[in-house]
């Protein structure tokens, strides 16, 4: 069900239109020219009301972002705080991400962050997990060997599931935290869900998964 927009949105959504990208598929193999710059480019999909893609961009300004998000609501809060930090190194687009593949071309991104993404707790609503083969999948089109995608989370069963479906899909994980806030992980950016389930006294898992290269070469296994 998608859900009614609030009012004022495209008015608010407007006022950040020089941050607002609205036709991404047009820009695909072309990223590079609205920064100005041959800067890296790292992904968040799903940011949310964008507290962890605007530290980010404050603290790395160096590094080129693109926030993906789908509830225009909520986006537009992001675009507000990037708006209001005068950052020129992140861009927002209003999107679903399985049309990862139609916006960039192969090595155009260089890392995917995946915070907080929506655990769909039911079996059959599995393949809706941003951690899913079907989107693993759509990221392997767009990475390069040896690209990395940062996954962290509140929920263990989510976690567990994107452990195997990462190792499946020839990603190799190193970094694994069952406790991220209690180890020695520095530079942690925090998002809106983490700042709120860590205050509940919740565990955060984390763990990075390199992409092992286009060539899968694993081997079925049947005994
Ligand atoms: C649970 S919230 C977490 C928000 C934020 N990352 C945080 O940690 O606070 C998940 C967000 O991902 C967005 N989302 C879920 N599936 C998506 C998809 N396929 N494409 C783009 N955004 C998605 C949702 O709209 C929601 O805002």
């Amino acid at each position: 069900m998608r859900m009614r927009k609030k009012k004022n949105c495209s008015a608010r959504m407007e006022q950040c239109a020089d941050i607002w990208i609205k036709e991404p598929e047009k820009l695909k193999g072309r990223w590079a020219e609205c920064f100005g710059n041959g800067n890296n480019i790292h992904i968040e999909i799903g940011c949310g009301k964008g507290d962890f893609v605007v530290g980010m961009a404050k603290l790395n300004p160096d590094v080129n972002f693109i926030a993906i998000e789908k509830v225009e609501d909520v986006i537009v809060m992001a675009m507000e705080k990037a708006k209001e930090a005068e950052l020129t190194n992140v861009l927002f687009t209003d999107m679903d991400a399985e049309k990862i593949e139609d916006i960039f071309e192969r090595g155009e991104i260089r890392r995917i962050y995946l915070n907080f993404s929506d655990p769909w707790k039911k079996k059959k609503q599995a393949k809706r997990r941003l951690t899913h083969k079907r989107f693993l999948d759509r990221y392997k089109a767009v990475l390069l060997q040896g690209d990395y995608i940062y996954f962290k989370t509140d929920n263990k069963a989510l976690f567990d599931f994107s452990l195997n479906s990462f190792a499946e899909e020839n990603f190799k994980m190193s970094n694994i935290s069952l406790d991220l806030h209690n180890s020695d992980f520095e530079g942690n950016v925090m998002t809106e869900y983490e700042k709120r389930f860590s205050g509940m006294g919740m565990p955060i898992y984390r763990l990075e998964a390199t992409y092992l290269g286009w060539e899968d070469n694993r081997e079925e296994n049947t005994k």
